[in-house]
């Protein structure tokens, strides 16, 4: 276990990426790998999440630590392999490894990650063609960087040198194992539109058969029934969750515009908690009043009082992270899957947690959602 190489084997062809921002983001991309995989014939090899900066842990945690990967592969009818399967992350030697740089062709230097280095990798990347491109997007087009993975593809890529990795090696992109950097916006018709339209193929045809780990569902329906008070073997009652984006959004705030005027308000995000009672009422015929909410805010911030003060309701769940094998992940984790659990659900646009959070809902429960535009003040007026 300590080389990948001798742990694939040689007569089938795979493909890999690195994750390289938060924890959704890389969950997007991944389930992009694995589109990309079935398009192409490959296995795909899955990292472990990155680092990020919503998470002080520093241990790798893999993708199969909070989703069902062999429930997953079944559903879509395709095999996964994780990278923890084919390489040991303690003891694995320094390996060459020849990568695409899909990241080069919208910006100066391949995507920095933190997996080459948690896998002993020592990647020398070639920049995808320019023709790997949807044009009026200035973004990566998923079909043309998968083409590279072909004979054709590939020739007629008129390869670019490849550069030096750390190491000083110069290696040609691997075909065994077809390995990209960063794909997080790759698009098939336009930029990020792998999960955010009802042709999109990285939701319909895998994310939504990505579902938590059992055990983790378990731990979050503990959770909730305990917040409303319901015994343990009771049954959840409807809830509506509440996801409110803030803490590092505000560098998306422009300058001028006070913190508080360009984050949505309670008052928004209260308006359209009634839509959502609303239509429930209406098209489900059941009055949900509980109210979920959960943010990246600070737990010191007077916000939580203000919350607490409509009835609406929090779980402080960093009691359960201390003695938890995720640590601080399961923080994040457990606000996703209390997210899915909803049967109404209230997001913070161009939050991609409240897109899988609204995507869930939707399909998993049939249930109902909007989402609170924010940016300036008073931008979710309706
Ligand atoms: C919904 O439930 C609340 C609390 O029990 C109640 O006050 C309210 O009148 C109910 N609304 C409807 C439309 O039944």
């Amino acid at each position: 276990m300590n080389r990948y190489k001798e742990n694939l084997w040689p007569d089938r062809k795979y493909i890999t990426t690195w994750g390289a921002s938060g924890w959704t983001n890389d969950f997007m991309s991944y389930i992009i790998l694995i589109y990309m995989a079935m398009i192409s014939d490959r296995i795909p090899v899955i990292p472990p999440f990155s680092r990020s900066h919503h998470i002080d842990a520093d241990f790798p945690v893999h993708f199969g630590d909070i989703y069902d990967v062999a429930a997953l592969s079944e559903s879509i009818r395709w095999p996964i392999l994780q990278w923890s399967e084919v390489k040991n992350m303690e003891t694995g030697e320094e390996e060459s490894l020849g990568c695409w740089s899909a990241w080069q062709l919208v910006e100066p230097e391949p995507r920095s990650s933190w997996i080459p280095f948690v896998l002993n990798l020592d990647v020398s990347y070639t920049t995808a063609p320019d023709w790997a491109t949807l044009r009026q997007e200035k973004t990566q087009s998923v079909w043309a960087l998968v083409s590279l993975g072909f004979e054709a593809g590939r020739l007629e890529s008129a390869l670019q040198p490849a550069q030096p990795s750390p190491k000083k090696k110069v290696i040609s992109p691997d075909e065994q194992l077809f390995c990209l950097d960063y794909i997080y916006y790759a698009g098939v018709v336009r930029r990020l539109d792998m999960f955010d339209g009802d042709y999109s193929p990285g939701w319909r045809m895998i994310g939504k058969y990505a579902k938590f780990k059992p055990s983790l569902v378990n731990l979050a329906t503990l959770r909730l029934k305990k917040h409303f008070g319901i015994p343990r073997r009771g049954q959840l009652p409807p809830f509506i969750a509440v996801h409110m984006r803030r803490g590092d959004f505000r560098s998306w705030c422009p300058d001028e515009i006070a913190t508080e005027e360009c984050y949505g308000s309670l008052e928004a995000y209260g308006v359209r908690v009634q839509e959502v009672q609303a239509e429930l009422l209406q098209k489900r015929g059941i009055n949900v009043t509980r109210v979920l909410v959960t943010s990246n805010e600070d737990r010191e911030s007077p916000l939580w009082d203000d919350i607490a003060a409509r009835g609406w309701g929090y779980i402080d769940h960093n009691v359960d992270a201390e003695e938890h094998s995720l640590g601080s992940w399961l923080l994040p984790v457990l606000d996703a899957i209390f997210h899915s659990m909803s049967i109404g659900f209230v997001g913070t646009q161009e939050s991609t947690m409240s897109l899988m959070g609204r995507l869930r809902v939707e399909q998993w429960n049939g249930g109902v959602t909007r989402s609170v535009r924010w940016g300036s003040k008073n931008a979710d007026d309706h």
